[in-house]
């Protein structure tokens, strides 16, 4: 059985009474050409069971197959030895179904990989039914068991901590395993994705798999090798023992995502945002996307009306089109200690409550977001009193805070009721357009029932989209602790980081963009000195990098002297004027020669495109090396152009021959751009450059 999709075909082969085996995946042309580098065969050898161990796409122990099961199951404590006594598998259009029976232990499987034709991105999940009058636990149950070509002999993960997230680590297969296991009960800094591929791949070359679990809770990703160096990779929802099925019952893993490619990174980049443009639109979002002004890092919790009055009027001068008022807004909240539950605005601070408040960001032509983080609670606060045991707790245990707060309880209807009516009731009395939903705490205490508080707050989640399918949703958690594809599937945009930083963010937003669209990652013109890192960084620097993502501004105006509120008013114009092709195109991102960190958004037609050429530390030589670029079409001429404004100081090294030329546009041909490319003074640390390029033949 073949499918295909995008860059990628797979090939599975049926087995008696057991689950089919995958013997292709990797590139159409070489299933084409009779198929190399083949996952794992079977595997017979001296010292090994005589019948061949086979990895199935759903491995079972106990008859040969030494590695980590991909389903683990107890019945009155006792381990299920699985045996399938019936497997049907049929092709269904892009997608394979598997039904598995286990008549002796009375459960039954059903499993599905489907790969999107057009994208190559594949999505695999299994259900699993009980049929017995004994509850059947489920101690693992992975959502896909991959066996991976023999090429793929390097890992890569993406680790990260509050505000440093998505630090790229490769690593060669360790012997044994590889895990990664979340038991944050959130997403967590270190995300749910991890690459396996061919030693020396990158950016633009190179085999890859990117793997992927849409799953907003705790997690185990794993690669194990085999003993003849090929190796099995697993993802899934990790809860051991968590769900227990009652007679009849059933219960489906999180999906599983993942896709090939054969030319390194920018390749996966590809077929995940052309399939999450095409699978997880925005709900609400209204295009083009608007400049957000956002609260938090210009003002904290200093907010009362006449302060934000300030803030808006700079704001929508500045260019901003939607003000979104961040934490500090609600009864009580005078800090991060107390007010949270309380979702009513604080009379104190806003003595009419936020009507007036909102029209007056409306007058000025913005739309109005509001910030909140309804699955939390502080022991300070009048929900707290009245329901102390609304909370995830133990009873009679220590009742342990992280940042002064503790996590309601959704699995509990009752809850989930409570925090829809109270944001039902906000979005009814008032014009809100946009809601950034945090949370700002990690799952515990033991035992979290993690598995039904994901599926509580999705729930909750999807109940207040439904109800208010105009209102654009951003997901937040404590920054970058909540990008996973369940989310995409039901947010409109993302905080990647806390880290508004420029340099941070180079890297941050460009691991997650390997998987994720520029137009749902917010990326903020935060201020400097960075309230987080520390760093001083030119307004040119941070604006230019805030273009490549959603754009907005989180900082207090008011502190901007002349020439950096004129600056980031022109990157606003600059952003406004090519975010339909950043939104849209294709993502390319490398490193050039001598380090400057590349981007680019290519249109399909490749006739236009925007790029920025942005340097961190200094480079070697006073000179730097040309940037050569990629994804351009060899054939063509294109104009390149510098966006202006330029970085003052680099922008002096320059001759004026060079600057005009620079200005009317250099006439060049894509081929001297892709093995030549461009010199620019890009030698000083922190400098950044936009250029433009359009196709004229
Ligand atoms: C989290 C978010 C920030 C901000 C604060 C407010 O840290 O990630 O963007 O909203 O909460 O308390």
């Amino acid at each position: 059985m073949r499918f295909e999709g995008g860059r990628l075909a797979l090939q599975f082969e049926e087995q008696d009474n057991a689950p089919p085996r995958l013997t292709f995946i990797g590139p159409r042309f070489a299933a084409d050409g009779g198929g190399f580098d083949p996952p794992l065969q079977p595997f017979a050898g001296p010292s090994l069971p005589d019948a061949p161990i086979t990895a199935s796409v759903l491995p079972t122990s106990g008859f040969g197959y030494m590695s980590e099961p991909g389903l683990i199951l107890r019945r009155g404590g006792k381990a299920i030895l699985v045996r399938w006594a019936g497997v049907e598998t049929r092709a269904e259009g892009h997608a394979l179904h598997v039904q598995l029976h286990d008549e002796a232990n009375a459960f039954a499987v059903e499993l599905t990989w489907s790969i999107c034709p057009h994208s190559g991105v594949v999505q695999a999940r299994l259900t699993l039914r009980n049929h017995h009058a004994e509850p059947l636990a489920l101690e693992w149950a992975a959502s896909v068991c991959v066996a991976l070509p023999t090429w793929a002999r390097e890992i890569a993960a993406l680790p990260g901590r509050w505000a440093h997230e998505q630090s790229f680590t490769r690593f060669p297969n360790p012997p044994g395993q590889w895990a990664q296991i979340n038991r944050t009960g959130r997403t967590g800094f270190s995300g749910a994705t991890f690459l396996a591929m061919a030693p020396g791949a990158d950016d633009a070359h190179g085999n890859v798999i990117g793997f992927h679990l849409g799953w907003s809770g705790d997690h185990r990703l794993q690669v194990e090798s085999q003993q003849d160096g090929a190796a099995i990779a697993q993802m899934g929802a990790y809860e051991p023992g968590a769900i227990v099925l009652q007679a009849g019952e059933s219960w489906t893993t999180p999906t599983a995502y993942f896709a090939f490619s054969d030319c390194g990174f920018n390749g996966l980049s590809e077929a995940f945002h052309a399939f999450a443009r095409a699978s997880f639109p925005s709900h609400a979002a209204r295009t083009p996307r608007r400049v957000h002004f956002n609260s938090w890092e210009g003002v904290y919790f200093d907010v009362d009306e006449p302060t934000l009055r300030a803030l808006a009027d700079e704001a929508a001068a500045l260019g901003a089109e939607r003000f979104v008022l961040d934490d500090g807004w609600f009864q009580g909240r005078v800090n991060d200690h107390a007010g949270l539950g309380d979702w009513r605005a604080d009379r104190t601070r806003f003595p009419d409550g936020l009507s007036p408040f909102i029209a007056h960001v409306q007058k000025l032509g913005m739309e109005f977001g509001l910030w909140i983080e309804p699955e939390m609670v502080n022991p300070d606060s009048d929900l707290y009193r009245a329901h102390p045991d609304w909370v995830v707790h133990v009873d009679g245990a220590p009742r342990p805070t992280m940042r002064h707060q503790l996590t309601l309880d959704l699995t509990r209807a009752d809850v989930r009721d409570y925090l829809f009516g109270a944001i039902d009731a906000l979005l009814r009395a008032h014009p809100i357009a946009y809601l950034k939903w945090d949370c700002n705490r990690d799952l515990f205490p033991a035992p979290a029932r993690v598995t039904r508080q994901t599926e509580g707050f999705y729930e909750l989640w999807d109940q207040v989209r439904a109800a208010h399918p105009a209102v654009e949703i951003e997901a937040c958690a404590s920054g970058g602790a909540r990008l996973d594809f369940a989310m995409l599937s039901r947010a409109d945009r993302f905080w990647p980081s806390d880290a508004t930083d420029a340099i941070e963010r180079l890297r941050i937003n460009r691991w997650a963009g390997l998987l994720f669209p520029l137009e749902r990652l917010g990326t903020h013109v935060g201020p400097s000195p960075n309230p987080i890192t520390g760093r001083r960084l030119s307004m040119d620097f941070r604006a230019k990098v805030a273009l490549f993502g959603h754009m907005g501004v989180e900082l207090d105006p008011r502190r901007l002297n002349e020439d950096d509120r004129t600056a980031l008013q022109t990157h606003i114009a600059l952003y406004k004027s090519h975010r339909a092709l950043l939104h849209s195109g294709t993502f390319r991102a490398w490193t050039s020669d001598d380090g400057v960190d590349a981007r680019m958004v290519i249109d399909t037609a490749k006739s236009e495109a925007v790029a920025l050429f942005a340097r961190a530390g200094a480079a070697p030589f006073a000179t730097a090396a040309p940037v050569r670029i990629q994804g351009l079409d060899p054939g063509a001429t294109y104009r390149a152009t510098l966006l202006e404004p330029w970085p003052h100081r680099a922008a002096r090294r320059m001759s004026t021959r060079d600057q005009a030329a620079w200005r009317t546009g250099r006439l060049v041909s894509g081929a001297v751009l892709i093995n030549q490319g461009v010199s620019l003074p890009l030698a000083d640390p922190e400098t950044a450059w936009l250029m433009r390029f359009v196709r004229v033949a």
